[in-house]
Formats: structure tokens, sequence, C-alpha cells
């Protein structure tokens, strides 16, 4: 039998001892499945001392992670402590330069710096995978780099971040404000302290800058993604969207255009038949368009200690039987670079909710403003029992065919100009699926 895979983990919070628990109870079944034990010889976190309900008495102490990562005793490193700074960084970088296997959750790490750890793993013939950086449990990263191998990917969209899907699913389900909801996910522990991360759909964004890498090749960069959040979402939108055949959904989506490759998240409507529309609460899911099959959606606990150890553990039972493959799917070398896409020149259908003054000619103004920019409805509903019930306006809902951001934005700037109108129209992008 060949010798145990020796296994350093550095970070010893949620998933770290989720995952030191995971490889003690599956012990057996691990080394019947990887050909070899797998063993967790060293580890490291900032206190020694707190009690972390799993047994660490057989590994090797590490204050600072960098040492442990170029440990000359263990065969891989397993960085848990998240951030795309150092240590985390500084730990990674280590590893992979004394040649070792690095198994990471870190998103943030990877849609800063992934193009530079993946050339480093490269340089150094060492392993780099993060099956659980993108939606916790779902092995949504094998599918995309090893599943589908040999499809041409047309376009991947995703439910990504729990928190928000929580939210928007509250907000529908129990006809309450975004600021209750919010207040609701952090008493029960889905929602940060500082929420922002999440709910302005940059946790959404990075996860997204790796998935579009895997899915067209493209260098994950973050910045690269225009960003939306859901805080301006309202029960009537969500009311409105449930008598029109929609749900909203807080997205992350990469397609690929004439263009290039449009990376986008932002709150959207989505068919309430789809797969995704079905995807409530803090679960995850992934929708992926590839070229000569239907949609394929995965769907699955994307975050919580055991769904994210039972991926990191898949990593290593990769190590474990010599699988190396290359960390974005192809060699840094073939990865491009992108740009960030104008939103203006995004085409697609649009709901827009405004509050219309009742008088006379208003909804002729409209038709006209959006006739000006060729923009054709699909419905239009004037709804007296939704929104903000104002003296002298009422809620008017439009669902434009496929159109271009832009003529949306100048008809609905000309509206404003007209007088027509009170406050900011609220704008959903809509999702064919
Ligand atoms: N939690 C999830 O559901 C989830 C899901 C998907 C991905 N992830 C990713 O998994 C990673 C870990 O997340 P987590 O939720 O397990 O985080 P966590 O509970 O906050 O744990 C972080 C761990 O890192 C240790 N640490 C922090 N700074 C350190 C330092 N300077 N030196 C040594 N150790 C240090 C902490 O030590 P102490 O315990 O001693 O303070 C703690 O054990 C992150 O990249 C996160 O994005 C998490």
């Amino acid at each position: 039998m060949t010798a145990a895979l020796k296994v350093g983990v550095a970070g010893l919070g949620t998933v770290g001892a989720a995952l030191i628990a995971q490889v003690a109870r599956q012990r057996e079944a691990l080394a019947a499945r990887c050909g070899r034990a797998i063993e967790i010889t060293a580890v490291s976190a900032r206190s020694r001392t707190k009690d972390r309900g799993v047994d660490l008495k057989k590994a090797k102490w590490f204050a600072d992670p960098v040492a442990l990562a170029r440990d000359g005793d263990i065969d891989v490193f397993v960085e848990l402590i998240g951030g795309a700074g150092d240590p985390a960084k500084r730990a990674v970088e280590a590893a992979l330069s004394a040649g070792k296997s690095v198994v990471t959750a870190n998103k943030a790490l990877l849609a800063k710096h992934g193009v530079r750890l993946a050339g480093l793993a490269e340089k150094h013939r060492a392993a780099l995978n993060f099956e659980a950086a993108v939606g916790g449990a779902i092995p949504i990263v094998k599918t995309l780099r090893e599943g589908m191998a040999g499809n041409s990917f047309e376009r991947i969209y995703g439910i990504l971040n729990g928190t928000c899907n929580y939210i928007l699913t509250r907000m529908e389900q129990d006809k309450l404000p975004f600021a209750e909801c919010l207040k609701e996910a952090q008493r029960l522990g889905y929602a940060e302290a500082d929420p922002g991360f999440d709910i302005e759909g940059h946790d959404t964004a990075q996860k997204l800058a790796i998935l579009a890498s895997l899915a067209f090749g493209t260098k994950a960069d973050q910045s690269a993604i225009y960003v939306e959040g859901i805080s301006s979402i309202q029960p009537a939108d969500l009311a409105a969207a449930d008598e029109l055949g929609y749900r909203v959904k807080l997205l992350g989506v990469a397609v690929k255009t004439a263009k290039g490759i449009e990376q986008r998240v932002h709150p959207t409507m989505v068919r309430k038949d789809s797969a995704i529309a079905q995807v409530m609460g803090v679960t995850n899911a992934v929708t992926v368009d590839a070229e000569g099959i239907s949609p394929l959606t995965l769907v699955g606990p994307g975050a919580g200690g055991a769904a994210t150890a039972s991926a990191v553990l898949s990593d290593i039972g990769d190590i474990a039987r010599g699988v190396r493959t290359a960390p974005f799917g192809r060699p840094t070398a073939r990865l491009a670079a992108v740009r960030k896409a104008p939103m203006q020149r995004h085409e697609g259908g649009y709901y827009i909710r405004l509050q219309a003054r009742d008088k006379p000619g208003t909804a002729a103004t409209i038709a006209k403003r959006l006739a000006e920019q060729e923009i054709s409805l699909e419905s239009i509903v004037q709804r007296h029992h939704q929104g903000r019930r104002e003296k002298g306006s009422v809620p008017v809902i439009l669902i434009t065919y496929a159109t271009s951001e832009d003529g949306v934005r100048k008809a609905l700037a000309a509206v404003g100009r007209d007088r027509v109108i009170s406050g900011t129209p609220q704008v959903i992008r809509i999702e064919k699926n």
C-alpha cells in the first residue's frame, strides 16, 4: 500500500474543524477510494487553546501558517484561513514554491491572485485545487473543468450567495421589506454583522470570476465584472414578478456574446418554471448552457462546515490519487484577459416599475419615449394595489422585449424630464431561460 498522504491544515474554523471531523469519520472509505490513507499531521490557527470539538492531539502545531506551508513533513497544504491577503496568500505561495500541492476554499484569494498562483503551481508541478471556493458542496469546478471538458460553453449562471437568496425568498414568501429580512438573516447566522460584501453582490462576483475562467478560459478577474446588489429590491417588485410569471434572484452570469465574454452580477428576473427559480432559501445553484445539450443545473448547499469540507476533501482525494489538473482547466498562458462589459450595450428584456402621474396624456408620453428608442412592450400592467399608493400617481409595470440597456436608460431619462413620473424607476434585467 502507498504511504499515507500527509496533510497540513491552516485554519481550524467552521470549515477546518469540519474537515478534520470528516477525515476522522471517513478514514476507511477514504483509504479505500484513494488507495492510501489520508492523515492530518499538522495544523495551524491563531488560538492553540480554543476547543474546536475535534481531536488534534496527534497533529503538530504551527503558530505560523507560512511555516506550516513550508514544512518538509507534509505532502499537501490546505488553506482554510480566508481573505485575499496575508497570511493566506503568503502561505499558499510558500507551499506552491516548495512544490507542495495546495487545496483552498478561498474565493477571495483566487478571484484576485488566482492566475498568478496557478502559474506558480504550473512552474513547480504542484496541484492547486479549489472545489470548495464556489458553491460549497456542489461539484461545479470539476463539472466545468473535467466533467464537461469536451463541451463548448454558451452561458453559465447561478445563485452563488445563500444570504441573498434567503433574503429574496423571505421577501417574496412573507411580503416583508428588505431590511427586515436582512435582520432576520443576521439573527439566524446566515448573514454577517457587516453584510455589505454579500448583499452588494461582491461575494457572488468573486465566485463568478472563477466559474467564468473555467468555462471560457478567461483570466479570473473580479474587477472585470459588473456588480449590482439586492438592496433596492422591494416587495412590490417580487409581487409583480410573481403575477407576471417570474421570480427575482441575485444571479452571477457569464455569457459568450459577439462582443466577448460578458460577466455580470445583479438582481435578475427568471421564469418561474425554470430550474433556477425553484431554488429557495440559502441553497445555491448553477446552470450551464453548453452547445448541443439542454441546460444542466446543479443544486445544493453552498456553505456551512460540512458542505464545504466535503468539497475540500474531494480535492485532497485527487491529490492522494496523483491526479493533477491545470487549476483553471488550461495552461495559464492560454487564459485570456477579459474586459469589463459595458452594461449600456447589454441586450435583453427589462422589467420597469414606474410611479406614473395620474393625468391625461401620461400613457401616451411613456409610449412615445419608449417608441423613440425602438423598445417594444411584451406587457404593461397598471396595478392600483401594488407599490407605493401615492396621491395622484399609480404604479405601472412594463415588461419589454429584448432591447438595449442604453435605450431603456435613455427612454426613462426622457420620461423623467417629461415629468409624467415621480421618483426613480425600478429596472430589473430579465434573463432568458
Ligand atoms: N464557512 C463557510 O460556509 C464557507 C463556505 C465556502 C468557503 N469558505 C471559505 O473557507 C475559508 C475558511 O472559512 P471559515 O468560515 O472556516 O472561516 P473561520 O471560521 O473564520 O476560520 C478561519 C480560521 O483561520 C484561522 N486564522 C485566522 N487568521 C489566522 C492567522 N493569522 N494565522 C493562523 N490562523 C489564522 C482562525 O484561527 P482561530 O480559530 O484561532 O481564530 C480560524 O481557525 C474562507 O476562505 C472562506 O471564504 C467558507
